[in-house]
């Protein structure tokens, strides 16, 4: 089965979509899914920190460019066991043309992976290479501007027929917030999930170790992991193999 091809976008900068994106596919890879994680920010590359892998010669530029093929550049988070194709940190800012899109997300379907998690920079895309995607993820803060600009773009891709979510972060309860259940109202069926402001992300980040392997019981953590159900239901491929077990353990015990 061809996997499900998840973009995480954001109008906005800074909002929180790498952040995010690590932690959605380490709580995916942990749920016992195969997991490809792909930074394509091409203007600010960042997953290598996140991880502590930051010293990629190769990466998503050199695929998107024909100079290496997506099976050269991939590397394994070792704590994890989250596969990952990185960005060249401090290489010049590039624009993937549709054709390359196309032909990078062509390799992907063939991949043997269930989700693959594609970071991306801020801003509007292509809308043509958008609808190439399974499923559109839209991050935002739970303030006006970031919010209407999520709206914005969610509109954009219903129009364009691509199913998208949204998950607010850095919720911090505060008065001057837009309120969960207004934001829920503005995107009916679609706010996928709140996530707190919490401390352990920048230290996270400092420390090159994802929240989610930091400390899996932290507010941030719980929260992501608590809307994998609602963003990523388990493909139909585990159910396949977890009958495969079933199968295999009856025949060991009926011999
Ligand atoms: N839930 C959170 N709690 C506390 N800090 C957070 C949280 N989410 C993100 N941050 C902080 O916000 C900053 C920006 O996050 P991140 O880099 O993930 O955003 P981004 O949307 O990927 O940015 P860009 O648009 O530049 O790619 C990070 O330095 C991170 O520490
Ligand atoms: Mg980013």
């Amino acid at each position: 089965m061809a996997p499900c091809i998840i973009r995480i976008s954001s109008q906005k900068g800074g909002v929180g979509k790498t952040t995010f994106a690590v932690n959605l596919a380490l709580a995916l890879q942990s749920a016992g899914h195969d997991v490809l994680l792909i930074d394509a920010d091409s203007t600010n590359p960042s997953i290598g920190f996140h991880l502590g892998m930051t010293k990629s010669a190769s990466g998503f530029k050199n695929v998107a460019q024909s100079k290496a093929s997506f099976n050269e550049v991939i590397s394994v988070h070792a704590p994890s066991g989250v596969h990952v194709v990185n960005g060249v940190i401090g290489a010049k800012p590039f624009v993937v043309t549709k054709e390359e899109a196309y032909r990078m997300i062509s390799s992907m379907r063939k991949m043997p992976y269930d989700f693959i998690i594609v970071d991306t920079q801020p801003g509007y895309y292509n809308m043509g290479i958008v609808t190439y995607f399974d499923e559109v993820i839209i991050i935002t803060t739970p303030d006006m501007p970031s919010c209407v600009s999520a709206m914005r773009m969610s509109l954009d891709y219903d129009k364009a027929g691509v199913k998208n979510f949204i998950v607010v972060n850095r919720v911090r309860d505060r008065g001057y917030e837009i309120h969960p259940g207004e934001i829920k109202r503005m995107f009916p069926g679609k706010a996928a999930g709140f996530i707190p402001e919490d401390e352990i992300v920048p230290i996270s980040i400092a420390e090159h170790i994802p929240a989610l392997l930091l400390n899996k019981r932290s507010k941030f953590s719980k929260s992501v992991i608590q809307m994998i159900p609602s963003i990523a239901p388990p493909p139909k491929m585990h159910a396949t193999r977890r009958r495969g077990v079933l199968r295999f353990i009856r025949e060991l015990l009926v011999r």
